[in-house]
């Protein structure tokens, strides 16, 4: 059997294949390897880093909705030590790119996580200014283009690795972020971020997680993804490998046999690719 080439380059990115999975959906990695051989993974975007270890937010953190999940979970992970010292070598086993998802209370906190990452075994770093359910940083840097733009011009100034920024859609015109991210030396974009929602438990006549504000993701999200008016090449919900060939093939390769790719992935759930102003695209791909 032929193998397909679907080598994508994320402007200086080479992947081996399109298929990411996003920050936050697939841990470290680990935590999925039995159910799917990670060597057939183009990258993995860890899941989010803070400088020292976070616990996270108190539960309940998942509340599903009729069309997606809402989720506070609040950046609970071990720290940039540990993700340095256990998972870079774990990852590395993998025939797989390595994208360091990285968050901060302040500026100070991404410079740190970035310098500290720059000398480290990482393929590509990215910046997480949409999280939506932390008090400090997150979508709060995200949303105002001002704060936007010192964040990645200091961050690129702290790193010569590849630099991805996740933007988030709670904001008014998402383009004017991604031109000013553009502008300030980012290597690629990563959209969406979850959108803030809130759900009400009646019975309690309160918000069912401690924050309020908890992010949207999945199915829901997918339309406003859509829109978001940076040019979408393929975007979908696909529950079947096949079915996130079937749209991804026409674009990048136009390859008509069946390759080992295909049958190596069984549920693939969501998929997106984008590009802007020629520059860059990345995939979401939750399992
Ligand atoms: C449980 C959960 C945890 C997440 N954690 C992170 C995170 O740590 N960092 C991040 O950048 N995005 C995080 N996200 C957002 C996802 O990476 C993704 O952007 C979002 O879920 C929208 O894509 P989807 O609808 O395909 O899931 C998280 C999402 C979920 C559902």
């Amino acid at each position: 059997m032929n193998k397909i080439d679907m080598s994508v380059d994320l402007n200086g990115l080479k992947l081996k294949n399109p298929v990411t999975v996003a920050s936050g959906t697939f841990g470290f990695g680990e935590e999925y390897a039995e159910f799917i051989d990670l060597n057939q993974i183009g990258a993995i975007s860890v899941k989010g880093l803070t400088l020292k270890p976070k616990e996270g937010n108190p539960p309940p953190r998942l509340y599903e909705t009729p069309m997606g999940l809402l989720n506070s979970i609040g950046l609970q992970n071990p720290g940039v030590e540990v993700f340095i010292k256990k998972y870079i070598p774990y990852l590395r086993q993998f025939d797989t790119k390595i994208i360091a998802n990285i968050n901060g209370a302040n500026l100070e906190e991404y410079m740190e996580m970035a310098r500290i990452l720059d000398k480290e075994d990482v393929d590509s770093i990215e910046l997480n200014i949409s999280c939506p359910n932390v008090k400090d940083g997150g979508l709060a840097f995200g949303t105002n283009p001002a704060v936007v733009r010192n964040i990645v011009t200091e961050i690129r100034n702290c790193t010569t690795k590849h630099l991805i920024v996740k933007l988030s859609p709670n904001v008014t015109d998402i383009k004017e972020i991604a031109l000013i991210v553009e502008e300030c030396g980012a290597d690629a974009i990563s959209l969406i971020n979850t959108v803030a929602g809130m759900a009400i438990d009646i019975e309690k006549q309160k918000a069912v997680v401690e924050r309020k504000v908890a992010g949207l993701s999945g199915p829901a999200v997918k339309p406003i993804a859509r829109e978001s008016k940076v040019e979408i090449v393929a975007t979908g919900i696909l529950l079947l490998c096949a079915k996130a060939l079937a749209v991804v093939r026409p674009i990048l390769i136009p390859v008509k046999e069946p390759g080992p790719f295909e049958t190596a992935i069984k549920s693939i759930s969501s998929i997106v690719i984008f590009k802007l102003l020629n520059k860059f695209f990345i995939i979401g791909i939750n399992f």
